[in-house]
């Protein structure tokens, strides 16, 4: 799995230990360098004089940003204040306080959805404010945008090595199965599951199944970050931000067909046209990672048999995350 064999930070923070992306960094750096985490309730990423706080007392000189109010599309469009204002609070803060405290890198963490609306496809690094973002998650996006200019600013004016990273659409160990708010992976694993558990002849998706998207395994993503620390890169010129992605898609009919022969689900696989499909493709441009010497090496059959087994055992010791 390792393929970054220098880390050269004696101590890393992970911002957003307990989440998806936050434990999975946190399994890859686990024999590779100490690695300082703090719970919420001890440190909340918005509030400045506990972050200085924390960069005082741990003195870490890498961060990675995993941090993040994350909702669905529902809570993202009728939030969109703590959106906006938590999200950019806690990128500030914790960016700011860093530098000041003398954190020699920092690696943040955004996602496709900053974006425009109507972003050509795959989606490249220099679409970035080029038009529209997606009214759903706009308010998300604009902090993610903050943070990440944040970076690039510090870069430019200090020439600190701080950027960021984009990441595609994530699954894995960590995911959130809640019956309405999850992803769609996660929402189809649950379902077929489910329908196979109970027998049901047949599992209806919504929309035409037509729609395209791309999913990369939350252990890849650590990877790639871990990879991507290392500054310069494969010695290439760090990049202000960088998309993190498999750069293939497939139809979620396929995706779903794909899930329920993971799942053991013989029934038949039913598509509802009268729902919204979304936007019709989804893939991200990975010519920039592919640069650096860093390429996925989960496939989607594989990193979907390893989530499945973690939803058995979490299911079976009642702790499956459904937030
Ligand atoms: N999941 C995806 O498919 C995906 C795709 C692309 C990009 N990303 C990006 O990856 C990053 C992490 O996402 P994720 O899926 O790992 O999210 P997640 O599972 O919801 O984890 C977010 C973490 O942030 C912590 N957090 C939230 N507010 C905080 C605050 N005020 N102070 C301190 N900690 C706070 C949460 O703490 P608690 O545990 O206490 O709530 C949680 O540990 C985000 O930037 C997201 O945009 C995710």
């Amino acid at each position: 799995m390792t393929i970054t064999n220098r880390i050269p930070y004696r101590r890393i923070f992970v911002a957003g230990h307990r989440g998806m992306v936050g434990a999975a960094l946190c399994r890859r750096l686990q024999d590779e360098a100490e690695v300082v985490t703090a719970d919420r309730h001890d440190l909340d990423l918005k509030d400045r004089e506990a972050v200085d706080r924390f960069f005082a007392k741990h003195q870490p000189d890498a961060v990675i940003f995993a941090a993040a109010k994350v909702g669905g599309i529902g809570a993202n469009s009728a939030y969109p204040v703590p959106f906006l204002v938590d999200n950019a609070l806690m990128a500030i803060q914790t960016i700011s306080s860093a530098y000041e405290h003398g954190v020699e890198r920092f690696l943040f963490l955004g996602s496709t959805c900053i974006y425009p609306r109507d972003c050509p496809q795959p989606m490249r690094e220099e679409a970035l404010l080029t038009g529209p973002l997606e009214s759903t998650n706009e308010a998300y996006a604009l902090a993610k945008i903050t943070g990440l200019k944040l970076c690039q600013y510090y870069r430019s004016q200090f020439g600190a090595k701080y950027n960021s990273a984009m990441p595609t659409n994530l699954y894995g160990p960590g995911d959130n199965y809640h019956p309405e708010h999850s992803h769609v992976l996660p929402a189809l694993l649950r379902r077929f599951h489910e329908a196979a558990c109970a027998g049901d002849p047949s599992v209806t998706i919504w929309g035409t199944g037509k729609a395209r998207r791309e999913f990369l395994y939350v252990d890849d993503l650590a990877d790639a970050l871990v990879h991507l620390l290392v500054w310069p890169e494969s010695g290439t010129e760090p990049a202000d931000w960088l998309n993190v992605g498999t750069g293939l898609d497939l139809t979620i009919l396929e995706l779903a067909s794909r899930i329920a022969e993971v799942v053991g689900y013989r029934g038949q696989i039913v598509t509802d046209p009268s729902r919204p499909d979304g936007t019709p493709v989804k893939r991200t441009d990975v010519t920039r990672l592919h640069q650096t010497g860093w390429r996925h090496r989960i496939d989607l059959t594989e990193g979907l048999r390893r989530t499945y087994a973690v939803f058995l055992e979490e299911s079976r010791q009642g702790c499956l995350r459904q937030v």
